[in-house]
């Protein structure tokens, strides 16, 4: 029998109606939760609404339009009487501008969704928290925003920024006993590839399933990515299990960013050749040449 762990708990979740966002929705309403689904898809959440009946409440919502959030946020109180778990966790890979090419509206549309809407979202669950005498907030960031070469330059600014917001507001919020953690996911297969290069939400899942189908997995656990690798650490997080820990972000990426590639992929060659100017054939030779001076 699956625990209830979240028996009598509300939660508030944005990106709710897909990929890792839907994925927390369905286990945290296994495991005894209402749930206030947010999310600019009104189809997708209607259809959620519908099959968990009476537990999921769907809110149609742009969070980049604070004040739609405020109301969909404030919902969890209306609704289901109190807010315990806030998943900040609305995406897209957003502007793909270069550090050369400045776009205003892009870079703003960005950080809007990325990072704005992860502090409104946050300042409109306090006041139900601290009615609550407490809660959870879990924000996605991303090894986007803890290395360069994993998402476009707005994309990743956007979710540093999340990882050092996640500090900073935990220093303020504890003393609420609100504990607010950030995630930073590897690749997971998700729809949001395809959606940001323009496919429909069909042909977005078909392409996240194609990785999964392909077991793509450019990380050293050698296995694609998927929803619940995240899901099941927002859930750690948001339980009683997590209640030391708050302030800090979680890397789950399959190991991806332990090293570079060469640390864990014996095919790509380490660069030590490279750092003396000398092919991997010349350093061959070099052994040979020291083995016969002095065997
Ligand atoms: N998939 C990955 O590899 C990966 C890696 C690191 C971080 N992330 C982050 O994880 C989060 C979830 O993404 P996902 O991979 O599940 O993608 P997804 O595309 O499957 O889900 C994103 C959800 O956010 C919703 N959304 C987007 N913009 C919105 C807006 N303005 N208002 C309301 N809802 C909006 C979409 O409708 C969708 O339901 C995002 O913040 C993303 O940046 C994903």
């Amino acid at each position: 029998m699956t625990t209830q762990r979240f028996e009598n708990k509300v939660a508030a979740i944005t990106g709710a109606t897909s990929g890792i966002g839907l994925d927390v929705v369905k286990r945290l309403v296994a495991e005894g939760a209402q749930v206030v689904a947010i999310d600019r898809d009104a189809s997708a959440g209607l259809e959620l609404q519908q099959q968990f009946n009476g537990q999921v409440h769907f809110v149609q919502c742009d969070v980049t339009k604070v004040d739609e959030l405020k109301v969909a946020i404030e919902t969890a109180e209306s609704h289901f009487g109190g807010l315990d778990i806030l998943f900040n966790n609305a995406g897209s890979g957003g502007s793909r501008q270069t550090a050369e090419e400045f776009d205003l509206q892009g870079w703003d549309d960005t950080q809007a969704l990325l990072i704005r809407a992860v502090a409104a979202g946050t300042a409109y669950a306090v006041p139900a928290m601290k009615r609550r005498g407490g809660g959870a907030i879990i924000n996605t960031a991303s090894i986007a925003g803890l290395q360069a070469g994993f998402g476009p330059l707005a994309y990743s600014v956007g979710k540093a920024s999340v990882i050092h917001y996640t500090k900073v507001a935990a220093s303020q919020l504890s003393v609420h006993g609100i504990r607010i953690n950030a995630i930073a996911p590897g690749f997971i297969a998700t729809r949001i590839f395809g959606t940001t290069l323009g496919l429909d939400r069909a042909q977005a899942q078909s392409l996240a399933d194609l990785a999964v189908a392909r077991n793509s997995a450019p990380n050293p656990m050698r296995r694609a990515g998927q929803p619940q690798d995240i899901a099941q650490m927002v859930l750690f997080l948001a339980s009683d299990a997590g209640s030391f820990i708050t302030g800090t972000h979680i890397t789950v990426d399959g190991g991806m960013t332990i090293g570079p590639r060469h640390s864990w992929d014996t095919s790509i060659p380490a660069p030590m050749a490279e750092a003396f100017g000398l092919s991997p054939e010349e350093i061959q030779a070099m052994s040979q040449i020291k083995d016969k001076l002095w065997n």
